[in-house]
């Protein structure tokens, strides 16, 4: 008999349900919340609001689409953490509740542990290859950007980090600054895809071993388009593609300089990548051209698995199923979580 997981995802503003059957994906759907746009960023007490008016509809069409019953459901898995608490709460409540009516396993997942194990979903009739332990995994979303070294499902090592902001929020925050609506990653992405990646310099911090740092760079870029701006009312006007290019490309040679040192350092060249910023086409591009330079095997998932989904939270349930490693109705969800826990 197969082994049915539903994935639940709520850990900000995505709130996500999916199917996994002996690691098949079945279904995954996801509902974005617009209400954040006019705000610049997630507002916490609007999101978990959203998430519950969301998450019965979400799990409900990913069963449709599944073709599955509730009966048909092994175990139900959902995100313990890290995120926005309220958000997190609505997911978790939901899954303890799902679990108790129909008498099945609780799985706490580490939406972190996630992100990474989302390169082990299996899809039908696609034959996905996947990273062979140990790999290098190059973590990067809107909360967190790492360097793992991943040795097993569940033994992943933080090998470098950063100490400010995520590369994530770097994306986000430029884009704030030059007009652009949250979340203002995609929106860089698109519109650097027509700029000129040099067209201007942004100095790259300079910090030791593998660690990163973008709150420097977050600055410089504002105060160099508050300067600009002085000089030319419609400098961003008319600049705004070769800013979106310069900013991606000094982000991408920064997060590059140090996958390729992590590689160095670990003689590992199984090379991923994961997390929200992995959608970007100019890292997915460098990446290849790397793969190719030091003869790198490298992995980056399908788009689809890149941004928050909860595909990612049914396969590292099925995973910690396959283990007998179930959550108590007691378990809480937690703010903040270390992968490596
Ligand atoms: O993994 P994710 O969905 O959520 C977190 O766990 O944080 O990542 C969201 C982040 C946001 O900062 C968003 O702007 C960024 O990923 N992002 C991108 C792209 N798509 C999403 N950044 C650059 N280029 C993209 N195409
Ligand atoms: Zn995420």
């Amino acid at each position: 008999m197969a082994i049915n997981i539903l994935g639940i995802e709520s850990s900000c503003d995505d709130t996500s349900a999916a199917i996994i059957s002996d690691g098949v994906l079945l279904s995954n759907v996801t509902a974005n919340q617009s209400v954040h746009k006019a705000y610049g960023g997630v507002v916490p007490e609007l999101a978990s609001r959203a998430h519950q008016q969301n998450i019965v509809p979400v799990v409900h069409e990913a069963m449709r689409r599944a073709k599955m019953t509730k009966q048909n459901v092994d175990a139900v898995a959902f995100t313990k953490g890290p995120g926005l608490l309220g958000s997190l709460l609505v997911g978790a409540s939901f899954a303890k509740g799902f679990s108790l009516a129909l008498d099945i396993p609780l799985v706490e997942v580490n939406h972190l542990q996630g992100h990474v194990l989302a390169h082990f979903i299996k899809e039908k009739g696609k034959n996905i290859q996947r990273p062979k332990f140990p790999f290098l995994c190059l973590l990067v979303s809107g909360g967190h950007t790492q360097i793992l070294l991943i040795k097993d499902y569940f033994d992943m090592e933080i090998i470098g980090q950063t100490i400010d902001d995520a590369a994530g929020e770097a994306f986000d925050k430029c884009a704030k600054t030059i007009g652009l609506p949250y979340p203002g990653g995609p929106l860089v992405d698109k519109l650097a895809k027509l700029g000129n990646p040099r067209a201007f310099k942004f100095s790259k911090p300079r910090i030791a071993n593998l660690d990163f740092s973008f709150s420097g760079l977050k600055t410089s870029f504002l105060y160099f388009v508050r300067d600009e701006v002085i000089k030319n009312k419609n400098f961003v006007s008319e600049n705004k593609n070769n800013l979106c290019a310069s900013i991606q490309n000094t982000i991408i040679e920064i997060l590059l300089d140090k996958l390729k040192k992590a590689s160095k350092q670990t003689g590992v060249n199984e090379i991923a990548v994961a997390g929200g910023v992995s959608a970007n086409s100019g890292l997915r591009n460098e990446i290849a051209a790397n793969a190719t330079k030091y003869g790198w095997n490298t992995y980056v998932p399908e788009i689809e698995y890149t941004t928050d989904n909860a595909a990612m939270i049914a396969i590292t349930g099925y995973y910690k199923y396959l283990k007998n490693d179930f959550a108590l109705q007691s378990t809480a969800p937690s703010a903040r979580m270390r992968i490596d826990v």
